[in-house]
C-alpha cells in the first residue's frame, strides 16, 4: 500500500500556535527501523518511515535522547549533547530528518536531559579528577550525604539514597535518578551558559522545539523539596525569552510529573511565560482509574479544576510514553486499586508505577482501547501517542525496567517483525513474540490490509480531530449527568477571526465507562433545543430538549462526539 491522501491540517506551517492543533508521537530512534542491520533503529530508519507516519496524521515527532551516551537509560544518560550515537547516525541525518519531516509539514521535537548527565560525559570526569578545574563545580558535590533531606528518590527499586561516594573525588554527589546520572549544579553560571549553548546547536539545525526532562528538579535548596523551586522558574523564563526572540515558533514542552497547578506553573504567566505546553500528569493515571473502577468521578474532579495557564499554553495528553505508567499522582487508595487491576504479576511494576503498554494494559479489548483514544483526541490538550499503540502493541514484562515496552515496531509478520535484517540475537531488544501480541499477527502490515483495524481506526480519529477546531483550541467544560459511569463535557471554540478562518464551533463528548449498557441524562441549559450531530457519520442525534436535557443511550463503554447547534459542520472518513 502507498501512503497517498495524506490528512493535511490547514494552516499548521504558519500558524504559531501549531503546537496546539498537533497530532504528537513520541518515537524513539532506536526502537522503529533498523536500516543498517546492526540491530539498532536508526535515523535513516526513521526517515524511510515518515510517509507512514504523514499518513497516520502524525504533525509532530517527539524523539527521545538520541545523542552519544552509554545508554544505561535508554539515552537519558548522554556523554555528549552534540554528538549521536554511532549506532543512530550522524548530524547530517539528523538535518536530513528534520528536512524530510518539515518537507511533509511535520515537526520535530527533541528530548533534552538537563537536569544530569552520564557519568561517561567528560564534564563529570573532569569534575571527578580535578576540583579546582574549569569543571569542577559543574555537578553538586558535598563531603556529606546529608544535605537536601526533602528531596525524595525518584527510582525507588533502584536507589535508596539521592548521593553517591565517588571514589576519585572523595566526596559525594548529588543524583536525582539513577547513580550514574550526577545532577547538574545549575548554580554555577558555566553550567547555564554550557546548557544554552546546546539549547542553540539543536534549534539552529532546525528543531522545532524541545521535551524538557526532568525540569522540576534543577535547583534544590536545603529547605526545600527539589521541584520546581523560583530559580528553576527562572531559568526557564530565561530559556523561554531566548526562544521568542531568536526562533519564534519553536517550543518547550515540560516534563513535570506533578499536581496540576505545580504543572501549571512550568507554564509561567501570560507576563513571563515559561513552557509552552506540560505533560497532563494528573489526567491519565485517572483514565486507566475510570475505565476499570466504572466511575467517572476522579475524572469529572480534576477536569473541572480550574487551572489558570497563560494565553497560548496548551496541555500534552498522553496514555503511555516510554516510562512507567506513574501512579505517583494518586491517592494510596486508588494506587493500590490500579495495581491490582492493572500489575497483578510484581513483574509488571517498577517505582511507583506499571511498566506495560497501552494494549496489555487494556487487555487487548478493542472496546477500551477506543473509548480511551476517544478520551486522549478530546480532552483538552495536544494528543500524544506512544509508537506501536496505534497497532495495539504487546510488550515484554521479561525484560528488565522500562525495556519491557521498548521493543521494536512491528511492521510485518517476517523476520524481526521487518523492523531489521539482522541475525535474531543482534536485535537491542528482541521482538514481541507473546501469545497475544506476536509480531506474525500484530503488525502495521496486517492492520493496513483490514479495514476495521485498530490502526485504520485511529487514523480516522485523528482525522475527525483534525477538521474540528475545538479539540485543539476550545475550551472543555464538564457537564453534570445522572450516571456516575458517565463523563460528559463540551469543548467550546468561538472561532479564530485569523487567516485560517476557523468558524466557532461547539463539541459534545460522553464517554462511559459502564461495563454495561447505560441510559444518562445530561443537562446543559444553555443548549435547550440545540441540534446535535455525530461526528463521525454526520447522523442526526435527539435535539437537547426545552431545559436542556438531552437522554441519551451508550453502548457498553461507548462514546460520542457531537456537534451542537446548527452552523459549519466538517465530518467524515479519512480517504
Ligand atoms: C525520563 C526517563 C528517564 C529519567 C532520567 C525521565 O523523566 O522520561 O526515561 O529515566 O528522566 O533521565
Amino acid at each position: 500500500m502507498s501512503f497517498t491522501a495524506p490528512i493535511q491540517l490547514p494552516g499548521l506551517a504558519l500558524d504559531p500556535q501549531w503546537y496546539k492543533r498537533a497530532v504528537f508521537y513520541e518515537v524513539m530512534v532506536r526502537s522503529f527501523l533498523d536500516s543498517n542491520a546492526d540491530g539498532s533503529g536508526d535515523l535513516t530508519g526513521l526517515v524511510s518511515k515518515l510517509d507512514y507516519l504523514q499518513w497516520l496524521g502524525i504533525d509532530a515527532l517527539w524523539l527521545p535522547p538520541f545523542f552519544q551516551s552509554p545508554l544505561r537509560d535508554g539515552g537519558y544518560d548522554v556523554s555528549d549533547y552534540t554528538s549521536i550515537l554511532a549506532e543512530f547516525g550522524t548530524v547530517d541525518e539528523f538535518r536530513d530528518l528534520v528536512t524530510k519531516a518539515h518537507e511533509r509539514n511535520m515537526r520535530v521535537i527533541i528530548d533534552l536531559p538537563i537536569n544530569h548527565t552520564s557519568d561517561a560525559h567528560e564534564w563529570f570526569q573532569q569534575s571527578r579528577s580535578d576540583p579546582e578545574g574549569p569543571y569542577g563545580d559543574f555537578y553538586m558535590w558535598s563531603d556529606s550525604d546529608e544535605k537536601y533531606p526533602n528531596v525524595r528518590i525518584i527510582f525507588t527499586d533502584y536507589e535508596d539514597s539521592n548521593w553517591a561516594f565517588d571514589p576519585v573525588r572523595r566526596q559525594f554527589y548529588f543524583h536525582r535518578f539513577f547513580s550514574h546520572q550526577p545532577d547538574l549544579n545549575y548554580e554555577n553560571p558555566a553550567v547555564v551558559e554550557a546548557i544554552f549553548d546546546i539549547i542553540r546547536f539543536w534549534l539552529d539545525l532546525g528543531v522545532d522545539g524541545f521535551r524538557l526532562d526532568a525540569i522540576p528538579y534543577l535547583f534544590v535548596s536545603e529547605e526545600g523539596t527539589g521541584e520546581g523551586e523560583p530559580p528553576t522558574h527562572e531559568f526557564l523564563k530565561k530559556v523561554r525569552a531566548m526562544v521568542d526572540r531568536d526562533y519564534p515558533g519553536r517550543v518547550m514542552i515540560a516534563e513535570a510529573n506533578q499536581w496540576p497547578n505545580e504543572v501549571a506553573a512550568f507554564m509561567g504567566t501570560d507576563e513571563e511565560p515559561e513552557c509552552h505546553m506540560a505533560f497532563d500528569f494528573p489526567a491519565m493515571p485517572r483514565i486507566f482509574y475510570s475505565l476499570r473502577s466504572q466511575q467517572a468521578g476522579e475524572l469529572v474532579r480534576v477536569l473541572s479544576e480550574h487551572t489558570h495557564v497563560p494565553e497560548g499554553a496548551g496541555w500534552g495528553v498522553f496514555l503511555r510514553n516510554h516510562d512507567e505508567l506513574t501512579l505517583e499522582m494518586v491517592t494510596e487508595e486508588y494506587r493500590q486499586a490500579m495495581y491490582g487491576w492493572y500489575a497483578y504479576d510484581p513483574r509488571m511494576r517498577v517505582n511507583v508505577g506499571i511498566r506495560r503498554r497501552l494494549s496489555p494494559l487494556l487487555d487487548n479489548s478493542r472496546a477500551e482501547l477506543e473509548l480511551a483514544h476517544a478520551l486522549l483526541f478530546s480532552l483538552q490538550g495536544s494528543p500524544f501517542l506512544y509508537y506501536g499503540d496505534e497497532i495495539g502493541m504487546g510488550d515484554n514484562i521479561w525484560l528488565p525496567d522500562r525495556d519491557a515496552s521498548r521493543t521494536p515496531m512491528q511492521w510485518t509478520p517476517d523476520r524481526n517483525a521487518g523492523f531489521s535484517s539482522a541475525d535474531p540475537g543482534k536485535l537491542y531488544l528482541p521482538v514481541v513474540q507473546s501469545l497475544v501480541y506476536n509480531y506474525h499477527h500484530v503488525n502495521v502490515e496486517s492492520q493496513l490490509a483490514q479495514s476495521r483495524s485498530l490502526l485504520h481506526w485511529i487514523r480516522n480519529v485523528i482525522h475527525v480531530r483534525k477538521v474540528h477546531p475545538a479539540f485543539g483550541l476550545g475550551q472543555l467544560r464538564v457537564l453534570p449527568t445522572n450516571h456516575d459511569s458517565v463523563l460528559a463535557f463540551v469543548r467550546e471554540y468561538p472561532g479564530s477571526g485569523n487567516q485560517f478562518g476557523d468558524a466557532p464551533e461547539t463539541v459534545l463528548c460522553v464517554f462511559s465507562f459502564a461495563h454495561n449498557p447505560a441510559a444518562v441524562r445530561i443537562e446543559a441549559p444553555e443548549f435547550a433545543g440545540q441540534s446535535l450531530r455525530d461526528l463521525f457519520g454526520g447522523g442526526d442525534f435527539p435535539s437537547f430538549d426545552a431545559e436542556g436535557g438531552i437522554e441519551l443511550t451508550m453502548g457498553t463503554q461507548g462514546f460520542y462526539w457531537l456537534h451542537v447547534g446548527e452552523g459549519q459542520f466538517a465530518g467524515g472518513r479519512a480517504s
